[in-house]
């Protein structure tokens, strides 16, 4: 599926790019030159680098873990 229609990129292109690690949202903007023009698939490219980097689902489903990365040491929340 097409996430970046600007520049004709596809989730596949970027989950490619993850899995060969050390890459980021720079890496991916300079790369494939995703968000480099209208800027509307920033938001969900920025989801996939996340979802990449954070893997770990809770044991739960019912229990929602929010991780705020702002912080220098990520800072985990449990909301019920
Ligand atoms: S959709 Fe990616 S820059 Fe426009």
């Amino acid at each position: 599926m097409y996430i970046c229609l600007c520049q004709g990129v596809t989730d596949r292109e970027v989950a490619s790019l993850l899995q060969q690690g050390g890459v980021g949202m720079r890496q991916l903007r300079q790369q494939l030159k995703v968000g480099t023009q209208c800027g509307r698939c920033t938001c969900t490219v920025r989801q996939m680098v996340n979802r990449f980097y954070q893997i770990a689902e809770p044991a739960d489903s019912s229990v929602v873990t929010l991780v705020t990365s702002a912080e220098p040491e990520a800072t985990r929340q449990r909301v019920a």
